[in-house]
């Protein structure tokens, strides 16, 4: 069930968010999927999950995470040092990948909160959607500019793909150049998000993965329903793909 990963590199975004790329043997996983990382503390196992940003063609593993107060592992995970060791579950799972979705839609929308654009990136780094979907629409919300990690990247793709990717930011907390300046359901609401994207989402032409704050997910969801948009299931295939973080 675990084994030992080494911290191999980090990034830190800003004084709280951090990105751990870490050495360890893992079995194949899906862009989307996540692992566990575990540690003893007061002496109980304490088990989190992390969605998986690297591709899978790489060979290190790499998780975005967030130090949050008054949590028990997170303070610890930024504590990490490059040399250090964390036990690490021996496969991903999760069900939030593109080959989870029905074989419908031209559009493929990305909502995310937080770390949760992580799951994302490791699609986006992949073949497999830019080969699938005509266009890709990341939907990325903030509090602050200094919390858009991946920033850079997300930059560079969008110079690659052109076209073919939209980017909305939603940061929330303070302005910052061509994003909005309100919560993603507000910008939803308003019809912000698809005049930003140039794209509208309805049943035909849109598959959408929702994955963070559950809040966001519920209330983005309900939106959605409204629309006509329903929960993708493996006996029933829709539209919505969600995974929640807490
Ligand atoms: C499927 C899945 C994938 C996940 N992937 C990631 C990931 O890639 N990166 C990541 O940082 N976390 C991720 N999480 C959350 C992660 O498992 C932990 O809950 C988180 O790191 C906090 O752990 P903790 O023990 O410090 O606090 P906890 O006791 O677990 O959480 C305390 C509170 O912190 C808040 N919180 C938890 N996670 C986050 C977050 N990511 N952003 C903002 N607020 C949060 C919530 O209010 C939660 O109730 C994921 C959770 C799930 C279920
Ligand atoms: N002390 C600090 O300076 C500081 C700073 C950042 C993070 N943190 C820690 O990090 C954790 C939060 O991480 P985070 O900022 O990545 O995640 P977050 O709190 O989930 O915020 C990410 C984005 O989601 C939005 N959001 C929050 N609630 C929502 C809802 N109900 N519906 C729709 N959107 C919603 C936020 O908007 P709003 O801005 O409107 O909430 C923000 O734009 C906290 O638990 C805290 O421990 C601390």
């Amino acid at each position: 069930m675990w084994q030992e990963a080494k911290v191999i590199a980090r990034i830190d975004w800003n004084h709280q968010l951090f990105t751990l790329k870490l050495s360890a043997n893992i079995a194949p996983f899906i862009a989307g999927q996540f692992i566990k990382l575990s540690q003893h503390i007061d002496g109980k196992r304490i088990v989190r999950a992390y969605s998986l940003v690297n591709a899978p063609s790489d060979d290190y593993l790499e998780v975005l995470a967030v130090s949050v107060e008054e949590g028990q592992l997170s303070p610890n995970l930024q504590a990490l040092q490059v040399g250090d060791s964390i036990d690490i579950s021996t496969k991903a799972s999760g069900f939030m990948t593109l080959d989870e979705l029905p074989q419908q839609g031209r559009d493929l929308w990305l909502f995310a909160t937080g770390t949760a654009v992580g799951p994302f990136i490791s699609m986006m780094r992949t073949e497999q959607p830019w080969q699938r979907f005509e266009h890709l629409v990341l939907v990325y919300g903030v509090r602050l500019a200094a919390d858009l990690a991946y920033y850079q990247e997300l930059l560079a793709l969008k110079a690659q793909y052109g076209d073919q990717l939209k980017l909305v930011l939603s940061v929330t907390r303070e302005q910052f150049d061509g994003a909005m300046n309100c919560r993603i359901p507000t910008g939803m609401a308003a019809g912000e998000i698809e005049d930003k994207a140039g794209l509208t989402i309805s049943p035909e032409s849109s598959q959408v993965m929702i994955c963070g704050h559950p809040e966001m997910i519920k209330t983005l969801s309900a939106q959605l329903n409204e629309r006509g948009l329903v929960k993708n299931l493996r006996r029933a295939p829709g539209q919505i793909t969600v995974e929640k973080y807490w």
